[in-house]
């Protein structure tokens, strides 16, 4: 929530005249003699980026590496930090967004870096479109500048106030003003994902989490309550409700874009556990700590409604949140309980900690039933899934090979990775019931699959992907993510 003063800008001008306590120029891996933009300021400083900072101090570029060195008046900058764009041929757009996000940390840790002032990396040397380097720059600087420091009572004093993007070319400065603005609509969807799976449990209730869903402009929200959701039929749903004290909220946004062209209609669907302490079978205090964070994919899901009316995307979205906590109070379900699923499926109940399941169980048979033509469900759904890929990749799968094609692209293009799980038939075998038509857990084995298997029983006549965020969501030290953001915001505008 650092980022609330930071203002990111595009100026025209020269850069050794524009004053400023960083100037932030790079260097690819294994340049000697800079040219372009660092180049020019290494004449005006004469020569002290090629003959010390290169050859005596042995600055190689390398990505991310950065060295920050003082211009004693030699150019109207205080300072400046020399950022390693790594080997030319491996750069990329997702390469600058990253390197964006460690140059803004590394200012945020400097004395004194109230203004920063930055050439569009790539744009010229690089080949990159000023539109799109501007607009990496923004994302990953807004991004890399996050932090949540609501509950500190000292705020940390070191902050950038203004950070300008500089160009002496008019055009350039025009294409990047545009790509800032998009930028800044992609990282605040990011951010605000962030700060809602960063809250505490106490406050991202089920209930906060429908009034932030109806305080996002031009969207049409609906909140069923509770006796509502009995009346749908959602039996999976409330039955993970059951043990809480906090009413479930049945979340339905609906956005719609105001051009007369017919439009695809798409549903994504977040699971929204407020908190996840694994109901009667209780998770053991070091699974349980950070189950704040499985509301993740709500989030991500509402960071993107935040933004849809800035992005206007050419299709129907309805987004869609069941939202409850899973928690073992003296109603809650039980192991051995059967609980039965709006589309009529029954479910014995064999672990009462595979919640998410039951939750979207219910929410993908409302989506089916509002005639789209795809649904996207997106979940912190299994630890198997973290033990498979790790924290780098999110797990997708889907009935549908284009559609999921189509959300490893989109995921590609915004920096998230997303690898593809098999659905193996046969691990269907171990979520037989002798009494219901399912269990909700099977094998241990294959988790992340078997999941993906238990929900395509509710799944009816749409192509349907799931992508799993376990993983990617919350990392430790470092916290919410907003994985899935930026996929989700390229999957609506694809
Ligand atoms: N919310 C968890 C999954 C999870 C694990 C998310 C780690 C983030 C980090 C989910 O509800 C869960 O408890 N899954 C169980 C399923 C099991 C009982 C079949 C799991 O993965 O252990
Ligand atoms: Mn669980
Ligand atoms: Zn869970």
């Amino acid at each position: 929530m650092n980022t609330e003063k930071l203002e990111i800008s595009v100026a025209k001008g020269l850069l050794e005249e524009t004053p400023a306590n960083v100037l932030v120029l790079n260097l690819f891996e294994g340049v000697k003699i800079p040219a372009g933009a660092t180049g020019a300021i290494d004449i005006a400083l004469d020569g002290l980026i090629s003959k010390f900072v290169i050859a005596k101090e042995g600055f190689d570029g390398k990505f991310g590496s950065t060295y920050v060195f003082p211009t004693y008046g030699k150019i109207a900058a205080e300072k400046v930090m020399l950022v390693g764009l790594g080997k030319n041929k491996d750069f990329n757009l997702n390469r600058l967004r990253e390197v964006s996000q460690k140059v803004i940390k590394k200012c945020l840790k400097m004395h004194n870096a109230k203004k920063v002032i930055s050439v569009l990396h790539g744009a010229g040397i690089g080949g990159f479109d000023p539109e799109q380097s501007a607009r990496m720059i923004a994302e990953g600087t807004l991004i890399g500048a996050y932090s949540f420091d609501k509950y500190k009572t000292e705020k940390s004093h070191k902050k950038v106030d203004d950070f300008v993007i500089v160009d002496m070319v008019e055009e350039n400065c025009k294409k990047a003003k545009t790509g800032v603005k998009r930028g800044k609509i992609i990282a605040s969807a990011v951010n605000f994902a962030r700060n809602l799976s960063n809250e505490q449990p106490a406050y991202a209730t089920p209930s906060k989490l429908a009034e932030i869903a109806q305080s996002i402009k031009d969207v049409d929200v609906r909140v069923y309550d509770k006796d509502e959701i009995e009346k749908m039929g959602m039996g999976a749903f409330l039955g993970v409700a059951r043990g809480s004290s906090q009413p479930p909220k049945f979340i339905h946004m609906r956005y719609k874009n105001s051009s007369k062209t017919p439009q695809r209609k798409v549903a994504i669907v977040g699971k929204g556990i407020c908190f996840d302490s694994g109901g009667l079978d209780i998770k053991p205090p070091s699974s349980m700590l950070n189950m704040k964070d499985d509301m993740s994919a709500a989030a991500a899901v509402l960071g993107v409604m935040s933004v849809i009316k800035d992005l206007k995307p050419n299709c129907e979205v309805h987004a869609l949140i069941a939202a409850c906590e899973n928690m073992p109070g003296a109603s809650a379900y039980k192991p051995g309980d059967i609980l039965t699923a709006k589309n009529g499926k029954t479910i014995e109940v064999d672990n009462t900690d595979a919640e998410g399941r039951l939750t979207l169980a219910d929410a993908l048979c409302y989506a089916c039933e509002l005639g789209v033509d795809e649904v996207v469900d997106i979940a912190t759904l299994t630890g198997a899934c973290v033990v498979a890929l790790g924290s780098v990749a999110s797990g997708i799968m889907g009935n549908h090979q284009p559609t999921i094609d189509k959300l490893i692209k989109c995921g590609a293009a915004g920096g998230e990775k997303l690898w593809q799980m098999p659905m193996f038939e046969e691990y269907f075998d171990s979520l037989k019931s002798d009494i219901a038509d399912m269990k909700n857990t099977g094998s241990r084995m294959g988790g992340a699959q078997i999941a993906g298997l238990f929900l395509q029983n509710f799944v009816k006549k749409v192509h349907w992907a799931h992508i799993d965020i376990a993983g990617t969501a919350f990392i430790e030290k470092k916290g919410a993510t907003g994985a899935g953001v930026r996929t989700l915001i390229n999957y609506l505008m694809s």
